[in-house]
């Protein structure tokens, strides 16, 4: 339908005979393929641990629960991310608190807002690296050592990103990743999780599976014959056929998250042309892993008007994101009202989205920006 959509998937055969494999060696939950995938995962981030689960909504609930985080207690959060993240800290009991962003080029939470929101009651701080580039992740841990705090990184835009020579996901206590399918790596649904500290890693791998004391797997070979449950936990895992494609699309990450950053570098050359048109940019101490490309429309532009114009030369674009504090039901639960974050709502507005997957070309690129610049000629 698109001749240019959102995202795309980058299969070869590769993936398939990875599957192939899960397929033929007749074990297909949780097991030694399961393992792989992590073990090169938790390399890859630089973390200690890293386990494999069903999306990166669980990884977040996880990650709640991991700290203690549970009725009474808040979360510092931004509201300009997907969903998901607010509703893991509401899955404990907690409240999602929300903070602004920084600024109208700088997507990600704000520290300054952070330390504004923080309470006697503030458990945590949950950040999103937005599109791919890292939070200031100094500030934030700055102040989450200064308040006792525990720090969540949602990377699910940030898979191979850096903030000063480490990889997101190595720098709060918790990161949790998601490989759902328009993601820089893809399994379909998928997630997983990473942490330096032993006790919390302990915690996520008894909760992933039902707070059972030894594994399907464990059985089967014969070094378990029963369990016992010491928590109530969850069916949190990912199976083998998902691992099996995680861990080849690990193994594309670093040239696709280069092929974004070459296409998003054609783009911002081509965009810088169009006057109108406003985008956001790494700082000097960060790689961004390009995970989207959001550009911000001037305040009088119809976006859903501009969204049309796109879709009628067959170009896909999509927003990033209403803001979740304005949700109906983070409305009607909280009380909140339109102003409470005023940069958030002004960027929530304004923003597009527009193609980026590593099978674009520079041509595609040309032929996005034309309509843009034909739409702005237009008007
Ligand atoms: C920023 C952010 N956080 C969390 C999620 C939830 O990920 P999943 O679909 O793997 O549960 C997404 C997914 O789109 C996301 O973009």
């Amino acid at each position: 339908m698109w001749k240019i959509p959102l995202s795309n998937v980058s299969f070869d055969r590769k993936e398939s005979e990875a599957v192939q494999n899960v397929l033929s060696s007749g074990w297909l939950t949780m097991g030694e393929v399961t393992k792989d995938f992590e073990t090169r995962f938790s390399r890859y981030i630089g973390t200690e641990h890293a386990f494999a689960v069903s999306s990166c909504t669980s990884a977040l609930h996880l990650a709640a629960l991991a700290l203690d985080i549970g009725e009474g207690d808040e979360v510092v959060c931004p509201s300009l991310t997907f969903v998901a993240a607010p509703n893991s800290v509401l899955y404990t009991g907690a409240k999602p608190v929300f903070a602004d962003i920084t600024s109208r080029t700088i997507l990600n939470i704000s520290p300054e807002d952070i330390e504004k929101k923080i309470t006697a009651k503030t458990k945590a701080i949950q950040i999103m690296h937005y599109a791919g580039i890292p939070c200031d992740m100094e500030s934030i841990t700055g102040l989450a050592k200064k308040h006792g705090l525990f720090v969540i990184e949602d990377c699910a835009h940030s898979p191979g990103a850096e903030y000063k020579g480490k990889k997101c996901g190595a720098l709060g206590d918790i990161g949790c990743f998601s490989f759902f399918s328009n993601k820089n790596m893809t399994t379909g649904e998928g997630g997983m999780i990473t942490t330096n500290n032993g006790t919390i890693a302990k915690k996520i791998q008894s909760l992933r599976s039902h707070g059972m004391t030894s594994l399907t797997l464990d059985r089967h070979k014969g070094h378990a014959y029963s369990y016992d449950v010491t928590a109530l936990g969850f069916n949190y895992r990912l199976d083998e056929i998902h691992s099996a494609l995680g861990i080849v699309q690990l193994e594309k990450l670093r040239e696709n998250n280069e092929r974004r950053r070459i296409l998003t570098a054609k783009y911002r050359q081509v965009l810088s042309k169009i006057l109108e048109l406003s985008m956001i940019s790494c700082d000097k101490f960060s790689v961004s892993s390009s995970h989207i490309l959001p550009v911000l429309l001037p305040k009088e532009t119809d976006r859903a008007q501009f969204m049309e114009y796109m879709k009628q030369h067959g170009i896909q674009t999509s927003i990033h994101y209403p803001p979740a504090h304005l949700f109906d039901f983070y409305r009607r639960m909280y009380g909140h009202k339109e102003g409470m974050l005023s940069i958030t709502e002004d960027v929530s507005k304004r923003e597009v989205t527009l193609p980026l997957y590593p099978s674009m070309d520079e041509d595609d690129v040309h032929l996005v920006c034309s309509a843009i610049c034909d739409y702005f000629i237009r008007k």
